[in-house]
């Protein structure tokens, strides 16, 4: 795989980072993955918009090739023959050449910009989404400023584990007893024909693929409710799913054990999947 790495196209072998950089030592560091459907970027606007909020957000300095990743994004797709798949991008805050709390004067320490892709045949026609996720539930005790794409992903890991551990796919987080969003990926139930999703703040991450979804349901006359909602009332929903740039629309059917709906992929989740896919690529 042809990586890239501060300017520089290379095999993955050969791209090496500072074991200083803060990325690693403090989780400095913020991210984008961005999906590809026929080598065709999905949504690269709304990602780029959102690095350079998160960038501003940590008062990091943007990448000096922060105007070519468009370039970029689409040299990767081209040297690594990606028809479907994905294209991982971090920018840390560079390496002092130390440990130190102290963010490095940003004359000095430039930003470390990554970006790798991965290739994931049959992405869209993903057979899960004919069989839809269980997921669990579990507390949320992240940081207060999930609306950064931080690179602090250790307590959604335990998450997706503490899932896997129960025979499920993923986990719900719940925050005073409402559901915030998925590990990684924003959450939705469906009642009546109204879809509910949590609205927009720093309890969640504003999902591009949200955005999208939510755009697609209003202009196809569905009604959409941004408000928190309980686990209860998500066990009651006639639907679920969860939206993400790596799984666009998925059905999620079982929330601790209890069967949403009839237990299976409903029609909303699979019209908004197909109008996803449609529109988007
Ligand atoms: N995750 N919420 C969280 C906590 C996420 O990590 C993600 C994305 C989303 C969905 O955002 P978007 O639609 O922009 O992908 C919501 C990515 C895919 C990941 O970490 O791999």
């Amino acid at each position: 795989r042809t990586v890239y790495l501060n300017g520089e196209y290379l095999p993955e072998t050969e791209a090496k980072v500072s074991i200083f950089d803060r990325s690693f030592l403090m989780a400095d560091g913020v991210y984008e993955v961005t999906s590809v459907l026929e080598g065709k970027l999905i949504d690269f606007d709304g990602h780029l918009a959102r690095l350079e909020r998160s960038l501003n957000e940590l008062d990091m300095e943007k990448p000096e090739a922060f105007d070519d990743l468009l370039e970029i994004h689409r040299k990767l797709v081209e040297l690594n023959d990606i028809d479907e798949g994905m294209i991982y991008l971090q920018v840390s805050r560079g390496s002092a050449g130390d440990r130190d709390f102290v963010f490095p004067d940003p004359e000095v320490v430039k930003p470390t910009l990554v970006l790798f892709t991965q290739s994931k045949p049959g992405l869209a026609n993903n057979p899960v989404a004919q069989k839809g996720l269980k997921v669990i539930s579990i507390e949320d005790i992240r940081w207060g400023r999930r609306d950064i794409k931080t690179v602090q992903l250790l307590y959604p890991s335990m998450g997706k584990m503490a899932a896997k551990k129960a025979g499920c796919d993923d986990a719900w987080l719940v925050e005073d007893g409402h559901v915030t969003e998925g590990t990684s990926n924003n959450a939705y139930i469906v009642k009546g024909g109204t879809i509910i999703t949590r609205d927009l703040s720093s309890d969640i991450l504003h999902g591009i693929t949200r955005a999208a979804v939510l755009r697609f349901a209003r202009e196809a006359q569905m009604t959409v409710e941004e408000r928190p909602f309980t686990i209860e009332e998500a066990q009651g929903a006639d639907e679920a799913f969860v939206t993400s740039a790596s799984t666009f629309v998925m059905p999620v059917v079982e929330i601790d054990g209890a069967k949403v709906g009839a237990g299976e992929p409903g029609p909303v989740a699979k019209r908004l999947r197909e109008i996803y896919l449609e529109e988007s690529i």
